[in-house]
């Protein structure tokens, strides 16, 4: 090959320049786009922020925040972090499958979409987005009982496996509707969460009247400063409903607000799963449980599964991160329940820490929504590709075959004896 001349050179500058030159409306149409920029992150932080820039502050602090001081939904993250994995050499494993099954349905990844309520907010395509974000990837996605979007718009927006979540309130007219339904459209699985005998104290949203949603000077800066959101929200004012429970309650009278809030019944108790069972006949899972002796309560009332979960940090503050209470749970039920860890997965390898644990699938929150915020659909599935490409990478640099080859056996033996005996005191350091 011959040296490169001068005129060469300037050449191949010049054809560069004009090429990017062509290229530039396009790309720059691309990342000014309500998607572009979202497919554009490389990871769950990434999206986090974009989602930060194009959403009104409350908005995006109702995604973010959590209750109190915030102290368990910080422990869900620093946990994850604690854990340690152990990678192996020379394991010869090749791609790592990340396939499994769940309740006996087949998912391409155990990552399955936690019920968020209100994401219309978030963006007009709300939950109908999330749900083809969810199954597009080869999941499940669970449909709140609080989502703005109803049953029928989430049941037809895609054709994969959706499990409905109910929050029972205490007029059981709306629950028996609320199953009726959810069963009529092929949702395959009930999920009740059974963490909110009351809502939690979300300071964030209350320092910005989140639930008065009144017009304040503040609300109008932010409309104007986030002009894509507010364009979005004056063309659907549907955002503000209630979907999923303004199609079982008969008297549309009553607001969004009121509608949830009645959902949440602190007379709840484990009698109520008698009548769960009598109007669900497939399999239910509780959301929301920590404690190994509520597990297998569950268990012995024939639960299918259990999420060990804490609402994401937004209900009782000050309990354990969901991953240092998966273990005992998972110890305490045996193989006869499934057990799901939801809480602070932002990494693929967060799901390989829950799964090594003993879990069998992991649910996100926020790091769908945050995907919602920053692009929409698009934004949603980026983060569903975000998470499956890095957890399968960590499989196969930890040497890892596949999902269903992780164990304790993978886990840090400093790791275990610091971070999953919460209930004795840390052994001292020799
Ligand atoms: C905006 C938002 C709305 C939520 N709404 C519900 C809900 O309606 N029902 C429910 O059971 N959990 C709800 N959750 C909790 C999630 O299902 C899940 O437990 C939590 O987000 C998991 O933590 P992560 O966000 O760290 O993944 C909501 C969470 C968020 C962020």
């Amino acid at each position: 090959m011959g040296a490169l001349t001068g005129h060469d050179f300037t050449r191949l500058v010049r054809a560069q320049l004009g090429a990017d030159l062509r290229g530039l409306p396009a790309a720059v149409r691309s990342r000014l786009s309500a998607g572009g920029a979202a497919a554009d992150c490389v990871n769950i932080a990434d999206l986090r922020n974009l989602a930060r820039r194009r959403l009104p502050l409350g908005v995006f602090e109702f995604v973010d925040g959590g209750a109190g001081d915030e102290v368990t939904q910080r422990r869900n993250q620093a946990d994850m972090y604690e854990l340690v994995l152990m990678p192996r050499v020379l394991a010869g494993a090749g791609r790592a499958d990340l396939s499994t099954t769940v309740l006996g349905q087949r998912v391409s990844v155990p990552l399955i979409g936690s019920p968020t309520g209100g994401t219309g907010l978030v963006h007009p395509d709300g939950e109908v987005a999330l749900a083809r974000a969810v199954n597009g990837g080869g999941s499940i996605y669970v449909l709140s009982t609080a989502a703005t979007r109803t049953m029928e718009d989430v049941a037809g927006a895609s054709r994969g496996p959706k499990w409905f979540q109910l929050y029972l309130g205490a007029d059981r007219e709306v629950g028996r509707v609320l199953l009726k339904r959810a069963r009529e459209l092929g949702f395959s699985a009930l999920v009740l969460t059974v963490d909110t005998p009351a809502v939690g104290a979300r300071e964030r949203d209350q320092r910005n009247r989140f639930a008065e949603r009144r017009l304040t000077g503040r609300t109008v800066v932010e409309g104007i400063r986030h002009p894509r959101w507010t364009a979005n929200f004056l063309r659907s004012p549907r955002v503000l409903s209630a979907g999923v429970l303004e199609s079982a309650v008969s008297e549309g009278a009553r607001g969004r607000g009121s509608l949830i809030s009645d959902q949440f019944d602190p007379v709840l108790s484990w009698k109520d799963i008698a009548w769960v069972q009598d109007h669900w006949d497939g399999p239910i899972l509780l959301k929301g449980v920590l404690r190994p002796e509520d597990a297998d309560h569950a268990r012995r009332l024939g639960v299918a599964g259990v999420i060990v979960s804490n609402h994401g940090g937004r209900q009782f503050d000050h309990a354990p991160s969901a991953l240092r209470a998966l273990p005992a749970i998972v110890d305490a039920v045996g193989s006869d329940v499934e057990v799901f860890l939801d809480g602070g997965i932002r990494r693929g390898v967060d799901i390989a820490k829950a799964l090594a644990l003993g879990a069998r699938a992991c649910l996100a929150g926020r790091s769908l929504v945050y995907g919602l915020g920053a692009g929409g659909e698009t934004g949603a599935s980026r983060a569903m590709e975000v998470l499956t490409q890095e957890l399968r990478l960590a499989l196969t640099l930890m040497g890892a075959s596949g999902v269903r080859d992780l164990d304790r056996g993978w886990l840090a033996a400093a790791s275990l004896s610091r971070e999953l005996t919460w209930s004795a005191p840390p052994a001292p350091l020799t």
